[in-house]
């Protein structure tokens, strides 16, 4: 949800420095890029609509600058244009923010009334207009920055250039992510570590409230009250390399081919009871589960429901965050709250976490970036280890989650007497079955079913138990990148009501894969089809009432969901490549929500 960079260093070459930090920010929005430097002691501003790609363009790389700051965006407040893009400015100010202003209106109103001229329709930039009126009054930016946060309300990272002062950059955040790294020769702030990887990977987390100043020997952190405050240096555990495509043609291609790896480097950290025990053994006291995401993380949620029900006889309830956040929770001393975040950061998912805490209930993040908010504020954490994810729809980070889910259910069924031991190590043990049918479902080419859907303005997808968990998040991601408008149904559902949308050749996409309810979702696949539906059938039996069966390897029913959602990650995938879009950048979307 927008990303900011900042450099300040003895190289003059912050142009280059600021526009690869922003290409590796840009799966946090892309409707609008831009920068802004020093040179020979004028603050210069460069801004264009679109993707940074547009922007690299208008610049000129021989322009020599050791100092600036710069924005990539997801429209908020203000359609995407180049006048709502950032930097602002404002007199001696030019600022780059990451968040949302709440009280934007009142101030906005207050502010005209001043006759002060806004330019564009962004909240953003009444921080600009704040901080210049409060330099105005103290001649002190520190002041200035004092005052501008008591005033604002809502989230934001924030960073700051002052014409007067062509040597320091000034960094603040209160509930959007920024980072402050440092080199020998440089310091930087970002809103993710891939920014700044080229250059360092020493980096601290600016905490709420904070004030940091940037020079290009140090950093200097301070609080709310002025004082100074000492922070600790962590050092990031991967590499830029992970974050290059290689020889895929798409992130997203490349992210489906990298989930064995991942599924294999997790099971072999959790390949004993024992070691299952020394991690997960806390989980064994709590009699109840609940369950918060977004998005792909809620479908987690949604299939680990049914796992931990049917073989760990837990019930689990399932939240959006965004609803769960605002309504009465039922959570008692017994209760745990897990809290599934790829990017650790989503606005809504943290702020239930906080909302959880509040009334003392234990939680646990399962998240993939180290460090990040919910990593660091939820009692207990189980990282996914899936390594930096950069396209914006999610494949390999929702793979680990689920393995990690998976891995909860045998060993929480496993003490509760449902899933014996022989069976909880013949999971742990045996991956190269695992693996080999992976392998065979990445070998297998989907651009015949692509063809047969890429035209379709519908798609139903139909399942029942955790198959209709499983065909939710096959629809979002078909929807997030082929722009196919599509639903997923519990298969029963669809009668009554739905079903009036099925319409000749409507193509329905149905999982069937659970035993005991097998006969029950091909009756509703009958139902479709005797309307006139074009039926695409998962299973690991044979369908013979369809018009594609693609069968998917019959393994152990905890694992299922793995290989199916890999075929319909890779069915979305070449119906969004057959199609010509943005695949790794899909329109409107932004990888970290850090937004309400
Ligand atoms: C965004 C992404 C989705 C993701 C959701 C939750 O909407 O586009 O792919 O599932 O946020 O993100 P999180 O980082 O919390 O898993």
């Amino acid at each position: 949800m927008c990303g900011i960079v900042g450099y300040i260093g003895k190289e003059k070459n912050a142009l280059n420095i600021l526009i690869n930090g922003l290409k590796a920010l840009e799966y946090r929005g892309y409707d609008s890029a831009g920068i802004a430097y020093f040179n020979k002691n004028k603050i210069i501003t460069i801004k264009e609509k679109g993707k940074i790609e547009k922007l690299e363009k208008i610049i000129d790389y021989s322009i020599e600058s050791n100092i600036g700051i710069a924005h990539t965006r997801w429209a908020t407040c203000g359609d995407a244009t180049k006048i709502n893009a950032h930097p602002h400015s404002c007199g001696k100010i030019t600022i780059v923010h990451n968040g949302i202003i709440e009280n934007y209106d009142e101030l906005k109103e207050q502010l005209q009334k001043d006759n002060y001229k806004l330019i564009s329709e962004t909240d953003s930039e009444i921080i600009a207009v704040l901080l210049n009126k409060y330099y105005e009054e103290y001649n002190d930016i520190i002041k200035a920055i004092i005052k501008t946060k008591q005033i604002i309300k809502g989230s934001y990272a924030i960073a700051i250039l002052c014409a007067d002062i062509n040597d320091k950059i000034y960094a603040i955040r209160k509930d959007s992510p920024l980072i402050v790294a440092k080199n020998e020769n440089a310091s930087f702030i970002a809103s993710d570590v891939p920014a700044i990887l080229n250059y360092t990977n020493k980096y601290t987390i600016l905490e709420e409230n904070e004030i940091a100043i940037l020079s290009n020997k140090d950093i200097s952190f301070f609080n709310n009250e002025l004082q100074p405050i000492k922070k600790k240096m962590l050092t990031f555990k991967g590499n830029s390399i992970d974050a290059q495509k290689g020889h895929f043609k798409h992130f997203m291609l490349k992210e489906i081919f990298e989930e064995k790896d991942i599924i294999e480097k997790i099971i072999k950290k959790y390949n004993t009871i024992e070691k299952l025990e020394k991690k997960l053994g806390f989980l064994t006291k709590y009699d109840n589960i609940t369950i918060i995401g977004c998005g792909s993380a809620y479908h987690v949620g949604l299939i680990a429901k049914y796992l931990l029900e049917e073989y760990a006889n837990i019930p689990v309830n399932i939240e959006i965050a965004s609803e769960f956040r605002y309504k009465n929770n039922f959570l008692n001393k017994k209760s745990l709250a897990i809290f599934i975040s790829q990017s650790g950061e989503t606005a809504d998912t943290l702020a239930s976490l906080r909302e959880v805490k509040k009334d003392k209930i234990d939680t646990l993040g399962i998240v993939n970036v180290q460090e990040s908010s919910i990593a660091r504020e939820a009692d207990k954490v189980i990282y996914t280890e899936a390594g930096p994810e950069i396209a914006v729809a999610t494949t390999k980070a929702f793979i680990a989650q689920l393995v990690i889910m998976n891995l909860i259910t045998i060993y929480m069924g496993n003490k509760k007497g449902k899933i014996k031991i022989e069976d909880l190590n013949e999971i742990l043990t045996n991956f190269d079955n695992l693996k080999k049918q992976i392998e065979n479902i990445l070998n297998n080419s989907y651009k015949e079913i692509a063809k047969k859907i890429y035209q379709a303005q519908n798609i139903f997808f139909l399942g029942r138990n955790i198959d209709y968990g499983i065909a939710m998040e096959g629809s979002l991601k078909l929807k997030e990148i082929s722009y196919i408008h599509s639903e997923a149904y519990p298969a029963g559902e669809l009668k009554h009501g739905t079903i009036s949308l099925i319409e000749k050749n409507m193509p329905v996409i149905s999982i069937v894969t659970k035993e005991h309810i097998f006969d029950k979702t091909i009756s509703n696949i009958k139902e479709t089809k005797a309307r006139g539906s074009f039926n695409i059938v998962i299973s690991n039996k044979t369908v013979n009432d369809c018009d594609i069966n693609i069968l998917v390897p019959n393994i152990n029913p905890i694992l299922q969901p793995i290989l199916v959602t890999i075929i319909l990650q890779l069915i979305s995938y070449e119906t969004a490549n057959l199609k010509g879009c943005d695949i790794d950048k899909p329109r409107n979307l932004a990888k970290s929500v850090t937004v309400e």
